[in-house]
């Protein structure tokens, strides 16, 4: 099933979701883009992290599924176009191909490696950052419990896939990379304001069959649910965030 489209425009997106390309510091560091170097930027959303690698010296092309957010990035001066990461179709073009926040989004991923193994050039490296497994289990299970509780099955409406390292590791051999680094590790991360705008910016494809009073009232039940677990001391919500990160070379 292909994603549900989000609506993320990118004013909406830096007020909800500021925190994504900060926390990319480190898997950009990883990158190392280098002058001169093609790099593929997979999910580059609003395009600040797509700019960073631009701004190293290196030609990016970046993709994404939402217009407003390749907008965003063309704004930034990027090359950016619409582009699901499973549709791209390039033939050993690419040093390096990079993503952060966004593989999670892509089912199967299977389909997403094995294309970039064919955008890279050999010895080309494929580095990213995406949800890994028991990432935002918490949420997950709140948001699943509020949507059974009216009959309505939410694996239907789930656009996320968090694979654990056995099985990344897995799909990127058979795809033919060869592993250099592969982490799965929690990141508890405060978000910039309450938990429904994480809600209605995230997970809106569970949320939008939703009459405006029944939207409300699942979003104060997860609240509920959530706040012995995911809302501290100071009263900011911390989400149960799991990184998988990894950098691969095309074999
Ligand atoms: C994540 O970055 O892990 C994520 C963001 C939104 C929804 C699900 C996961």
């Amino acid at each position: 099933m292909p994603s549900p489209r989000q609506d993320w425009s990118p004013e909406t997106y830096l007020r909800n979701a500021a925190f994504v390309p900060e926390m990319g510091a480190s898997v950009l560091d990883l990158l190392n883009p280098q002058p001169g170097e093609r790099i593929l930027d997979i999910g580059c959303g609003e395009g600040s992290l797509s700019a960073k690698i631009q701004a190293s010296g290196a030609n990016v092309f970046a993709i994404d599924l939402s217009p407003e957010q390749v907008q965003g990035a063309q704004a930034r001066g990027v090359e950016a176009h619409v582009m699901d990461g499973r549709d791209i179709d390039f033939d050993n073009e690419f040093d390096a191909v990079f993503s952060n926040a966004a593989l999670h989004w892509m089912r199967p991923i299977s389909k997403v490696f094995i294309n970039v193994a064919k955008a890279l050039k050999p010895g080309g490296r494929f580095v990213a950052e995406m949800g890994g497994a028991g990432n935002i289990a918490a949420i997950r299970t709140a948001l699943y419990q509020a949507l059974e509780a009216r009959g309505i099955n939410p694996s239907r409406h789930d656009p996320w896939s968090f694979p654990g390292p056995g099985e990344a590791t897995y799909l990127l051999g058979k795809a033919g990379f060869e592993v250099k680094s592969l982490d799965i590790f929690a990141r508890p991360t405060e978000l910039p304001g309450d938990i429904g705008g994480w809600l209605d910016t995230f997970a809106s494809s569970f949320l939008k069959g939703l009459e405006s009073t029944e939207h409300d009232a699942v979003l104060d039940e997860v609240r509920q649910a959530l706040k012995p677990q995911l809302l501290n001391s100071q009263d900011i919500w911390v989400a149960d965030y799991v990184r998988l990160k990894f950098e691969v070379v095309k074999l």
